[in-house]
């Protein structure tokens, strides 16, 4: 099976149940313009994740790693009138374009954008005492993850849904010596998910658009 079975079979599918409507296209297209690299998830998997908050009933929300806000735009749609949602970004470009395209998408008035290093405003959450949120996603620098994981456990709460993207990385998760700071965090990340008593977890291997790779799905319980 090829990554271009992968790639079509997305396509067909995103036509049948998760038709982009003109905000989402033009976030992911002004995202090009704009030069940001395209390695927000994949259509289908937006959809998933605005299906997994809305399972969850989720009213707040933390994402880590906004870059042109596509996967933030999916996720603020599951929230409610009075939701919120709070995206971290450390690159001010691509937080400056991923406000427009929430503007454009109609969200913004329920999400924040903050702009720096995530474990800075992560920090910075905790005084203000932020949380707990009900619906985490991690998808920024890979090697963060275990440090994230443990903030996520921190700003939760019974039943809190935390999603962790890219943690199987074409199976290269697989090699116990890679130095690849990406895969060291990531085989981290998943001995303490294996130890955590606090959360059950699973992870979904998936191909598509965006190649071979995964998500952890832990909750909190
Ligand atoms: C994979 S992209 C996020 C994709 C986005 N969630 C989506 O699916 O549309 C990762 C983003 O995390 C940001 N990032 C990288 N290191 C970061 C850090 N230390 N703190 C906050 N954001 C970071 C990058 O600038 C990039 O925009």
């Amino acid at each position: 099976m090829s990554e271009e079975t992968w790639a079509a079979v997305d396509a067909y599918l995103v036509e049948l149940v998760a038709p982009e409507d003109p905000a989402l296209r033009s976030a992911r297209e002004e995202s090009d313009a704009a030069g940001l690299p395209s390695i927000q998830v994949s259509t289908l998997q937006g959809k998933l994740l605005m299906l997994l908050a809305r399972i969850r009933g989720a009213r707040q929300i933390l994402e880590i790693g906004t870059l042109g806000g596509y996967s933030t735009i999916w996720l603020a749609r599951a929230l409610p009138v009075d939701g919120k949602l709070i995206s971290l970004e450390v690159d001010p470009r691509h937080a400056e374009v991923a406000r427009e395209n929430l503007a454009r998408a109609g969200v913004s008035a329920s999400v924040e954008v903050r702009v720096g290093r995530a474990i800075d405003s992560l920090r910075q959450l905790a005084e203000e005492g932020a949380g707990p949120f009900d619906f985490i996603f991690i998808d920024a620098d890979k090697p963060s993850n275990p440090e994230y994981l443990e903030w996520a456990i921190r700003f939760s709460r019974p039943g809190t849904l935390i999603v962790v993207d890219n943690v199987v990385r074409t199976g290269a998760i697989l090699d116990p010596s890679s130095q690849d700071p990406a895969i060291v965090g990531t085989r981290r990340l998943f001995d303490l998910l294996s130890a955590e008593p606090r959360l059950e977890t699973t992870v979904i291997q998936t191909v598509g658009a965006k190649g071979y790779d995964g998500f952890a799905l832990a909750v909190v319980v």
